[in-house]
């Protein structure tokens, strides 16, 4: 097990009960989270709403886990430092939701965060060749954002595989790490998949939180048995 390459789950609460968020994140840390992932939606550059800075900054106390933030908002530059501020570890933006990706990465990691991209299905790979000494982690959408509990894009499998391969490149040439995430539809059917295309970190929601408290720890536990049965 221990020359298995790391693989990373991030709960998405979006699939948790909202009204109990955070005896979810604690639960959901005690059943062996590494990141807590965070949608957060307007209603305009996706058709939800969900969760602003005040909720990030309340369930910032209730763990030590990294926050993953998924901004699906637009336009994303005015509300960066809310979530930098409300305690956010990573901050990932599509290149849709503002004018300037490069600036917009500037100004997350001049906070002192980590910087992510996120690309939807129908968003090309190549968005990032010019970015990629700005960011931390690439965001790979395996459904269109909005919602939670849809199904798993198998034509993004080749979008994750490049971007495996672009990774590798710009490390061997010297550049910073670079997580590869994928999110929408992961189960332990499909996790295998996008791993063996070259993911090394994984959103759950459904998969994660469904079952309630006491199955929190064996669905974390499915989705790694099935990523290291396939290895
Ligand atoms: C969709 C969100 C996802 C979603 C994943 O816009 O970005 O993080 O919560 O939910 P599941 O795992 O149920 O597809
Ligand atoms: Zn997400």
């Amino acid at each position: 097990m221990a020359d298995l390459p790391l693989l990373r789950i991030a709960p998405s609460i979006l699939a948790a009960d909202f009204a109990k968020l955070g005896e979810e994140i604690r639960a959901i840390e005690a059943a062996g989270a590494d990141w807590i992932h965070i949608d957060v939606m307007d209603g305009h550059f996706v058709p939800n709403v969900t969760i602003g800075p005040a909720v990030v900054a309340a369930l910032r106390p209730h763990t030590k886990l990294p926050f993953d933030v998924h901004l699906m908002i637009a336009p994303v530059d005015p509300m960066i430092e809310a979530f930098a501020e409300a305690g956010a570890d990573t901050l990932s933006v599509h290149p849709e939701s503002g004018p300037h990706l490069h600036r917009t990465l500037q100004t997350i990691r001049g906070l002192g965060k980590r910087a992510g991209v996120v690309l939807n299905p129908a968003t090309p790979v190549d968005e990032v060749d010019h970015v990629m000494d700005m960011v931390d982690l690439i965001l790979v959408m395996t459904v269109n954002p909005g919602f939670g509990g849809q199904k798993f894009i198998t034509s993004q499998l080749d979008k994750i595989a490049t971007l495996r391969r672009k990774i590798d490149q710009h490390v061997a040439d010297g550049g910073t790490p670079i997580d590869l995430e994928v999110d929408g539809g992961v189960d332990p059917y499909t996790a295998p998949l996008a791993t063996g295309a070259g993911a090394d970190a994984l959103v759950a929601g459904t998969a994660a939180f469904r079952g309630g408290p006491s199955a929190y720890a064996d669905n974390i536990k499915a989705l790694r048995s099935a990523v290291a049965a396939s290895r």
